[in-house]
């Protein structure tokens, strides 16, 4: 765009790709062994390069041409595949996707951490790899992300509102979905209807630069008894417009059993911070997972896959190998979940969270399950875990941890360790921050076991357990 000569591409040829990096691209390199990092590429494929950025040590691009494709992959099952930046990788076969994740938990740990493993468990994978999350976020955009071969084609584009997934890096524009694979097929029903609607209202879609547009967000979850929880999150407060969408929703779909809507005028999309209206059915769905019941608020984090979630509990208690006479913390605890499932195993369990809406339903939780060896804290766990906290709950004999993406801050690392508990069960939807956080524990504790459980088919993402004991 404007800048008259176009520069050189430089393309590099027969690079061999070997295994899995960063963000699930794919690694390899050419014959005079520089390495390359390639979005699109699967281990065992041999490639053009069209290199876009030049390191030292490194080479990053993208493909340019397939030379010879890897016997690893298989067919996408997904008409979006490629364009959604969902499941990056529905081209590579599960057993291969498993063995990958396996093979990044370790060398994080290797790598990232330097900390030596004493038990590395093979990863449990899913057996369900499709219709296997329980909520989605589906996104409204005034700009439609167009494929390439569109634009190719010639003729005249649509460049008019979608209702999807973004695309990976372009946040301002919405890859069109009409099914995805991933949640039961209600809710490709439910968006499609709300698109649908939109698009004959002549309702106006989120425009990301200008932060105007009445359709935002909507959020779909579900739970395997049956529940359905739609929120739509809207950028306008529309009043007429907001009710003719809430009652199209509850007429058209009677499975809908809690419906919310929030209106969202902010910068970022985020939603905790902001007022869920109550529009119609209960307040919470519920879900069970093992031995325990859970009522879910629209607020509350709750793992996304559920069959797997059982299992993560599962590893966590049997790693947790609890007597009956501990105390247990359980630190970014959401609604309670691993604490609850813990509460029959150990004498006392305290959980921590900052979300106090999730802290409402942890309470709603333990009542509910007749639980009453649980108790809960509400705020940011770098505050509330504290000497103080100790003094108040008494000293721990287990603590597990289940913070986001970005890990733990330094002074609950700090403050893990100068409880002197005896064990720390780590667990974590990162491997890369876990083991930085598990480094800053070096010459205190040990890693005595790693069990990665896949929640995530077809993505890169990884979940871990980690089982540390004190030195
Ligand atoms: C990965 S979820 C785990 C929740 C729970 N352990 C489970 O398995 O359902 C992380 C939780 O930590 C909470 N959280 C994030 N940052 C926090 C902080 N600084 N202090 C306390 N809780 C936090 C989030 O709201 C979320 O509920």
């Amino acid at each position: 765009m404007g800048r008259g000569r176009k520069r050189k591409r430089r393309i590099v040829e027969d690079v061999t790709m070997t295994g899995i990096a960063d963000k699930g691209q794919a690694v390899g390199r050419d014959a005079e062994g520089m390495v390359y990092f390639v979005k699109g590429a699967v281990p065992g494929d041999v490639i053009d390069v069209w290199v876009k950025k030049k390191r030292n040590s490194y080479r990053q691009g993208v493909v340019e041409n397939f030379k010879s494709l890897s016997d690893l992959r298989v067919k996408p099952f997904c008409e979006h595949f490629g364009n959604c930046g969902g499941c990056k990788w529905q081209d590579l076969d599960y057993p291969s996707q498993l063995k990958y994740k396996n093979e990044a938990v370790l060398a994080a740990f290797n790598r990232i951490g330097h900390i030596e493993v004493k038990e590395h468990r093979p990863i449990i994978g899913c057996e369900l790899t499709e219709v296997y999350r329980n909520k989605m976020e589906y996104s409204f955009s005034a700009r439609r992300w167009v494929p390439q071969e569109e634009l190719d084609a010639g003729g005249e584009v649509d460049f008019g509102p979608a209702t999807g997934f973004h695309r990976a890096g372009a946040f301002n524009m919405v890859v069109q979905i009409e099914k995805c694979h991933l949640q039961d097929d209600l809710s490709n029903k439910i968006r499609n209807h709300v698109h649908e609607l939109a698009m004959s209202e002549g309702w106006t879609f989120y425009n990301t630069k200008e932060h105007i547009g009445f359709l935002r967000n909507l959020l779909v979850r579900n739970t395997t008894l049956g529940d359905w929880l739609v929120v739509p999150i809207l950028g306008e407060d529309l009043p007429e417009e907001r009710e003719k969408l809430m009652t199209s929703l509850v007429e058209t779909f009677p499975q809908l059993t809690s419906v919310y809507y929030v209106i969202n005028q902010k910068m970022n999309d985020t939603t905790f911070d902001l007022p869920f209206h109550h529009y119609h059915g209960k307040k919470t769905i519920t879900e069970k997972l093992g031995h325990i019941n859970y009522q879910i608020g629209p607020k509350s984090f709750f793992q996304t896959n559920t069959t797997q979630a059982v299992r993560l509990f599962d590893q966590v208690a049997e790693l947790a190998n609890l007597k009956g006479d501990e105390l247990v913390y359980d630190l970014y605890t959401g609604l309670g979940s691993i604490a609850l499932y813990l509460a029959d195993k150990c004498q006392k369990v305290v959980g921590i969270e900052e979300i106090s809406a999730a802290i409402d339903d942890a309470n709603t939780n333990k009542e509910l399950n007749g639980i009453d060896n649980a108790y809960f804290e509400v705020g940011d766990c770098k505050k509330v875990f504290t000497s103080d906290f100790v003094q108040r709950h008494g000293h721990p004999d287990l603590i597990v941890v289940d913070p986001p993406r970005p890990g733990l801050h330094e002074d609950v690392v700090k403050m893990l360790g100068n409880t002197g508990v005896d064990r720390i069960i780590y667990v974590s939807c990162n491997p890369a921050t876990q083991a930085r956080d598990i480094a800053l524990l070096e010459g205190q504790y040990t890693v005595e076991v790693i069990q990665p459980v896949d929640m995530f088919p077809h993505t890169h993402h990884i979940e871990n357990i980690a089982l540390l004991k004190r030195i």
